[in-house]
C-alpha cells in the first residue's frame, strides 16, 4: 500500500522533560544537529510520504513551522522544498487519541501513518515500509516485545492468529496494563498505519486510562471489528521523552551520524576507557 500522508502528534506537554520543555516544545529539542521533529519528518520522507500534518499545542505553531518553511526571511529548509507541512492545533492536551482526531479534516479519506513526535527511528532501521507492505487494507500497528517496565508505559495487544513470522491479527488492546493484567508482551511503540476508519472509532471515545482520550482504545475498537494487524519490529525506536532516554537517543544518533560518528565513537571509547 502506498501512503502519502503522515500525522505527527506533538502536542503533549513534555512534563517528563522539564525543565528543558518549559518554553521549548519537546519536538524542538536538538538531537545531534537537528530538532527531534526533523528526524521524524525525514523518516516519513524515506517511506515516500510527501505531506505531514503536525498536531501542536497552541502558541508554538510558528516556532515549529518556521523551522521547515522558513518564515521571516529564512529560506525553506534544504531538502524540504517539495514537502507539505500542515499545522493543526490541539487546544487542550486531552490525550493522544484526541490529538490524532484533530487531524481528521486534513487527512480526509486516506490511509495515513501516525508517527509519535517523541519517538525516533535510527535511519537504516526504518519500519514504516514494513507496515505498508503488511497492510491488506486494514490498519497495521508496529509492535515490539516489551520488558516488565514497558508494560506500564505502552498500550499492549491481545494477539490473535499469526499470518506470518512477524504479522499477527490484533484482537484487542489495553493501555498500560502492567505485568499482572498484560494480555501479551507485544506493545504499541509509536508507529502506526491507519485506515481512515480509525477516525470514526476516535469520535465516539470517552476518556480512558489517565482520564485521556486514548489511541489504544480506538485500536481496541478496530480490533473488535477484525480491522487491525500488528507487525513485530526488529529494531527499537529511540524515545526522546525522558531525560535518560533522551541522552541515549543523542548518543545513538551521534554514532549513526555520517559527519560526527567517527569522532563521537572515539570520544566515547576514551571516556569509557578512563572510567
Ligand atoms: P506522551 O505522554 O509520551 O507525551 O505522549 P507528553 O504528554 O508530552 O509527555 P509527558 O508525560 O508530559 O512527559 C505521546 C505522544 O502523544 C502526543 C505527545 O506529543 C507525544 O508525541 N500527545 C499526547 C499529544 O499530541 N496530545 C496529547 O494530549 C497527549
Amino acid at each position: 500500500m502506498h501512503v502519502d500522508v503522515a500525522v505527527i502528534p506533538a502536542a503533549g506537554r513534555g512534563t517528563r522533560m522539564l525543565p528543558a520543555t518549559r518554553s521549548v516544545p519537546k519536538v524542538m529539542l536538538p538531537i545531534v544537529d537537528r530538532p527531534a521533529i526533523q528526524w521524524v519528518v525525514e523518516e516519513g520522507m524515506r517511506a515516500g510520504v510527501g505531506e505531514f500534518v503536525i498536531v501542536v499545542n497552541p502558541g508554538v505553531e510558528d516556532l515549529l513551522f518556521s523551522h521547515f518553511e522558513g518564515m521571516e526571511g529564512l529560506d525553506t529548509l534544504e531538502g524540504f522544498d517539495g514537502v507539505t507541512i500542515t499545522r493543526v492545533v490541539q487546544e487542550e492536551p486531552l490525550g493522544l487519541g484526541h490529538a490524532v482526531l484533530q487531524a481528521r479534516e486534513a487527512v480526509g479519506d486516506r490511509p495515513f501513518f501516525c508517527l509519535l513526535g517523541d519517538n525516533l527511528a535510527v535511519p537504516g532501521l526504518d519500519q514504516l515500509g514494513y507496515l505498508a507492505a503488511a497492510s491488506d487494507g486494514r490498519s497495521v500497528i508496529l509492535l515490539r516485545d516489551l520488558d516488565d517496565e514497558g508494560l506500564d508505559k505502552y498500550g499492549v495487544a491481545v494477539p490473535g492468529e499469526w499470518l506470518g513470522e512477524r504479522i499477527v491479527e490484533v484482537n484487542g488492546a489495553i493501555e498500560k496494563p502492567g505485568r499482572d493484567a498484560a494480555p501479551s508482551r507485544l506493545g504499541f511503540v509509536g508507529r502506526y498505519l491507519f485506515n481512515p476508519e480509525v477516525f470514526d472509532r476516535l469520535e465516539g471515545l470517552d476518556p480512558g486510562y489517565g482520564g485521556e482520550i486514548q489511541l489504544t482504545d480506538a485500536i481496541a475498537g478496530l480490533a473488535e471489528d477484525g480491522r487491525c494487524l500488528g507487525y513485530v519490529a526488529d529494531a527499537d525506536l529511540l524515545d526522546v521523552g525522558t531525560h535518560a532516554t533522551y541522552l541515549e537517543a543523542t548518543a545513538r544518533l551521534g554514532l549513526w551520524h555520517p559527519e560526527h560518528s567517527k569522532s563521537w565513537r572515539a570520544f566515547l571509547q576514551d571516556l569509557v576507557g578512563d572510567a
